[in-house]
């Protein structure tokens, strides 16, 4: 399973990628408006940070803009992935920028059958967005589980991005349902490396090795 990072924030995702915990970063317009900073400048450097791919989101929401904001993006580096909303202008720019060798990621999928038209508009990633359904007391593991399931019966080679990660048991349970790819914010992937046994299983082991006066 690949780790995405799910911010537009470059010093974190700096020291994610030095410590090589990620493998591309996701981004969307409500995310690059926090840094303050020009989108272009923002994504270029995200771009540079990062091993993958990084998308970026077209604001546009007409076939013919979406296209050219996609081409746009698409010059900023070779591994911007073009992020497209789920909207019939949508998946026609996604299939436009698939022919032209564009990576594209089709988001705000709510449902299986969205990710299925998305694959037949060959969508690099598609994103299903796990938390906002979850809010509305909606299983959104469910929806992983049912897309990884069409995808798999018709060989789709779209990848299932799970989105809108909100908690460690998130990450977890879309591993387990089989998605290609989790993005996360920051927080929440830190926050997996932390367990309290392994805090108490260290100072035990450091308390016994200074006892006994070994050093390395
Ligand atoms: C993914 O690409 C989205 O940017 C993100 O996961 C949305 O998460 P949210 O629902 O927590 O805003």
């Amino acid at each position: 399973m690949k780790f995405f990072v799910d911010t537009a924030d470059t010093s974190e995702i700096k020291e994610l990628a030095e410590a090589g915990l990620i493998d591309g970063v996701t981004t969307n317009p409500s995310l690059v408006a926090k840094s303050g900073r020009k989108f272009s400048d923002v994504i270029a450097e995200i771009c540079e940070l990062t091993p993958g791919h990084v998308s970026a989101e077209v604001v546009a929401t007409e076939y013919d803009a979406m296209v050219n904001e996609g081409r746009t993006l698409q010059k900023i580096a070779p591994n911007v992935a073009v992020k497209l909303p789920l909207t019939m202008d949508g998946l026609k720019a996604c299939r436009t920028l698939t022919n032209e060798g564009t990576a594209v990621n089709v988001t705000l999928c709510f449902s299986a059958n969205q990710a299925l038209l998305a694959a037949k508009a060959g969508a690099t990633y598609i994103s299903p967005f796990i938390g906002r359904l979850d809010d509305l007391n909606i299983d959104g593991m469910e929806l992983i589980e049912d897309i990884r399931t069409i995808y798999d019966n018709y060989m789709f080679e779209t990848q299932i991005l799970a989105a809108s990660i909100r908690n460690a048991n998130h990450v977890k349970d879309s591993a387990l349902a089989g998605a290609d790819v989790a993005t996360v914010p920051p927080s929440v992937l830190r926050g997996l490396i932390n367990h309290p046994l392994t805090d108490k299983g260290l100072a035990a082991f450091l308390a016994d090795a200074e006892k006994a006066g070994i050093s390395v």
